[in-house]
């Protein structure tokens, strides 16, 4: 190695997990020496930490890797390329032979082993680490970077649980992040409460299905998620709790408690369905109806009335005609979504749904969408319109775009713009809500604006 500090420039695609994956490389890594880098340009070596969920994030991974080849062609540099992530699991050493650019493949489960396989790949060799050791990795990972590679944030992820044993016919995951691991309830809180020093207010929980969390306690049993969420609610310091992305058929009693008793955990909830059809719901593997999943809807929101809501759907699943479709349109109604995502389904090699008769027509499939989205969106703005009026506490996150303007997060999630605000990063304030823009929402310190809402002007009817 080099006398001077290494360059470590990760790019994350698809889900929080590869997010906070990436901080763990960073800390991995950071104990070798390295310090990460905002732009690839500069960087000894370029992770591409990627998706599969849908044939488009996969296919992201091979553009991005021409242009980093043109890139570094024209600048006469040639940094280590790594691909980590999903892709590299489900497609191994199949990328090597894809693209001549890379270096080295690394599985989710293996980011403890990058230091070695960077070396390996410094030697002139073209490594594949795709072995699946969770534990190994959390075990490895958790240990604190000698210097932290990035400067501490307001919110922070920590995983708790990873990986899928649900099978949802239409998903990679299982494939790609393994079997169901619980990390323990001593390492969790060691997490939680490190970051908390560091000036952490919000921690969201992560895990592929994070209700299934069932990691051992210090009584040596396993502890649920509504129990981790109380003891993590207990450290001074931590002043917000979430977690995503949870499955409705894990969905227990005492997690619908916690939202009536723990004042920490936020009003705000991901719960997808994915169809609103009981015929495609089963045929998804899903193995819960549409009336349950609205009912259970309906039990945790008599625990916490103000419980704003967001869905994933996938349209166009095999199978899935006019009338299905239209159980999915109702069911939209029904569960009363804040937000949502959509999705055209995306057959994934190796997944059973992917070899099914009745794929359907992608003009089909984009009509429905069209039709989706436009309802989300109107409830969505219906929904952000709601709060104009409303008094909302807001953890301040940044400095907005202007002066005197400071941005941070709603207990619903959606992003506040604070105008004439003199809080800091990391402070509760309490806002009026001014004005609701298409992501976001306007506000002044409770009690009295000052000044001019410049945003106003943006603001969607
Ligand atoms: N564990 C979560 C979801 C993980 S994937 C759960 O069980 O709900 C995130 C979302 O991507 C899914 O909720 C689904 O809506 C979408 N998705 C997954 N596989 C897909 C596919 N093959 N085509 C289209 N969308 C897909
Ligand atoms: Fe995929 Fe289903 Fe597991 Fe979610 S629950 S990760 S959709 S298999
Ligand atoms: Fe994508 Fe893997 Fe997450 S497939 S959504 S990065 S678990």
């Amino acid at each position: 190695m080099t006398a001077r500090t290494q360059k470590l420039f990760v790019k994350s695609y698809g889900c929080q997990m590869n997010v906070y994956d990436a901080d763990r490389m960073a800390d991995a890594l950071g104990a070798e020496g390295f310090s990460t880098t905002q732009s690839a340009d500069d960087a000894d070596v370029i992770v591409l930490n990627t998706c599969h969920i849908r044939e488009k994030a996969a296919e992201k991974v091979y553009s991005e890797l021409g242009r980093i080849r043109k890139a570094a062609q024209e600048a006469g540099r040639r940094p280590i390329v790594a691909v980590a992530g999903c892709v590299a699991q489900a497609e191994g050493a199949e990328i090597l032979k894809r693209s001549p650019i890379v270096d080295l493949v690394v599985g989710p489960q293996s980011y403890q082993n990058l230091p070695e396989l960077i070396a390996k790949a410094r030697a002139g060799e073209r490594p594949v680490d795709t072995e699946f050791a969770v534990e190994k990795k959390f075990e490895a990972l958790a240990r604190p970077a000698m210097r932290p590679a990035r400067a501490p944030a307001v919110s922070a992820f920590l995983t708790v649980q990873e990986g899928c044993d649900k099978f949802c016919t239409f998903c990679v995951v299982p494939y790609t992040r393994g079997a169901e691991v619980s990390r323990s309830v001593a390492q969790v809180l060691g997490e939680a409460e490190r970051l908390a020093g560091s000036g952490v207010r919000e921690i969201t929980l992560l895990g592929q299905n994070v209700d299934a969390y069932h990691g051992e306690g210090p009584d040596g049993r396993p502890w649920t998620l509504a129990r981790l969420l109380e003891r993590l609610s207990e450290i001074d310091g931590i002043a917000r709790l979430r977690y995503t992305t949870s499955h409705p058929r894990d969905f227990g009693d005492d997690l619908i408690a916690a939202h009536r008793d723990l004042p920490k955990l936020m009003p705000y909830l991901h719960l997808p369905v994915q169809s609103g059809s009981n015929r495609i719901l089963k045929a998804m593997n899903r193995r819960h109806t549409g009336a349950e999943y609205v009912e259970l809807i309906g039990r945790i929101r008599e625990a916490r009335p103000d419980l704003a809501l967001s869905g994933d759907f996938i349209v166009g699943f095999p199978g899935e005609t006019d009338a299905d479709f239209e159980d999915t349109m109702a069911i939209v109604e029904a569960a009363d979504y804040a937000a949502s995502f959509t999705f055209k389904y995306s057959p994934r090699p190796g997944t059973p749904a992917a070899g099914r008769a009745g794929q359907v027509p992608d003009e089909v499939m984009s009509e429905r969408l069209a039709r989706l989205q436009a309802r989300i969106s109107e409830r969505q703005a219906a929904f952000q319109r709601s709060l104009v009026g409303r008094r909302l506490e807001v953890l301040v996150e940044r400095a907005g775009r202007h002066p005197g303007q400071m941005g941070g997060r709603s207990p619903y999630l959606i992003p506040v713009q604070i105008e004439s605000c003199d809080a800091a990063p990391g402070d509760l304030v309490e806002v009026d809500v001014t004005g609701a823009g298409a992501n976001s929402l306007f506000a002044a310190p409770a009690g009295g604006a000052r000044g001019a809402i410049p945003q106003l002007a943006e603001a969607t009817a």
